[in-house]
């Protein structure tokens, strides 16, 4: 774990589950600090759902270890855990008001009376639903009505708070809103949040730490900034915001430099960055770290032609064509000079602003089955850099 962090209060070692003949979760280690907001991201069916119920105990792991605080929970019942889970489609009770949908887990577990009403409107006052007391879910925004389904699982005081796609039946502003709302409610609660989403974007702003998921494995732990500056995958370099992937063999020159061959050109590589000549790597560059200049750059030999230029408000997207026919993206500020349309170009990237990465297949990543996801964390995650 890296200084400073809390104590580790969910643990999975090399959890597995599969329904059938398919394995859903494959090895998954994965470590959560107490107080941690920690995203689980990956596209549909990687398995993010059927993990949250395992930590959950809806489902049981045919596999590995899962530890709350320590303690393997492997024979704890859902409600013997001290988790409480806001699933994907957050269904309240619609015969219920917000006010019993709230202190629902409360009276099952036979709080008294009085105590469950100042701890019901406590919550509503931190949910921003006072004075909804008697309203019915139908009577609600979806805002409104995911925050009562917050609020009804917060009211119980888990230590940790499972979240399946807690936002992703609400228009976009209000789950821009509620995204910030929730943030804050995390921070102020100091509750461990193990957050569920497919929105990237949502991943990068509100998570202390994302774990990227595909089909069922880990691919990369790591903060935003890791995870967006230094992804460890190819898969991970193109599913966390947007990239340019050129694919090269590195070659050694006369001169007795390395060189990446691309089908569009060729590129420099400083000889400390983890490759060797005859493999095959990938360099990622995101269209805002991407430059087309009139005249060639040193190092680089990418000719391109400018195919257009888009104006999107606040940036420019321009499009290139290299010559074998691929398409790349360069996002710029709307005020710089620009090459016009047509004309023909060199593409070129500051020293440091591109990620050279293996081969999937090879060596390096993704995790291997059964390898730790604790072994990347801190300063190792990311591929050299070109
Ligand atoms: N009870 C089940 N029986 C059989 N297969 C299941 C079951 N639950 C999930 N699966 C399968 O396991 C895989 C992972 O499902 P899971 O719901 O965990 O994905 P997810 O990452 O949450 O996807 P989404 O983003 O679409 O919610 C899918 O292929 C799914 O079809
Ligand atoms: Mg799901």
């Amino acid at each position: 774990m890296e200084e400073g962090r809390k104590k580790t209060i969910v643990k999975l070692i090399q959890v597995e589950k599969s329904f059938g003949q398919t394995d859903v979760v494959k090895k998954l280690s994965l470590e959560v600090g107490a107080g941690e907001f920690l995203t689980l991201l990956g596209p549909s069916g990687c398995g993010k759902t059927t993990t949250l119920r395992m930590i959950a105990g809806f489902e049981q792991a045919n596999g590995g270890r899962i530890e709350l605080e320590g303690v393997d929970v492997a024979n704890l019942p859902p409600n013997a855990r001290n988790v409480n889970t806001v699933f994907q489609n957050y269904a309240l009770f619609p015969h219920m008001n917000v006010a019993d949908n709230v202190a629902f887990g409360l009276v099952e577990k036979k709080v008294k009376k009085p105590e469950i009403k100042k701890r019901v409107s406590e919550m509503l006052r931190l949910v921003q639903l006072e004075g909804m007391e008697k309203r019915m879910p139908s009577e609600l925004s979806g805002g409104q009505k995911q925050r009562v389904a917050i609020a009804r699982a917060l009211v119980n005081e888990p230590k940790v708070l499972l979240l399946d796609e807690p936002l992703g039946a609400l228009d976009l502003k209000l789950r821009r809103q509620m995204q910030i709302e929730l943030k804050h409610l995390q921070r102020r609660l100091g509750i461990t949040f193990i957050y569920v989403t497919h929105d990237q974007e949502e991943a990068l702003t509100m998570s202390d730490r994302i774990a990227v998921m595909n089909g069922g494995m880990l691919e990369q732990v790591g903060t935003p900034e890791e995870i967006y500056n230094h992804p460890r995958t190819r898969f991970v370099a193109d599913f966390i915001g947007e990239s340019n992937i050129m694919e090269g063999v590195v070659k050694e020159t006369k001169q007795g430099d390395w060189q990446l061959y691309m089908d569009c050109g060729s590129v420099l590589l400083s000889q400390e960055e983890g490759c060797r000549p005859g493999e095959l790597h990938y360099v990622c560059i995101r269209p805002e770290k991407l430059k087309v200049s009139a005249a060639p750059v040193e190092g680089f030999s990418i000719p391109v032609q400018v195919v257009e230029h888009v104006f999107i408000g606040s940036q420019i997207r321009t499009i290139v064509k290299t010559t074998d026919g691929k398409k790349y993206k360069i996002s710029s500020p709307p005020d710089g000079t620009l090459l016009p349309a047509e004309s023909q170009g060199f593409l070129y990237w500051k020293s440091g602003n591109a990620v050279l990465l293996p081969d999937d297949e090879q060596d390096g990543a993704p995790l291997e089955k059964g390898e730790d996801a604790f072994a990347i964390e801190g300063g190792e995650a990311g591929g050299s850099l070109v």
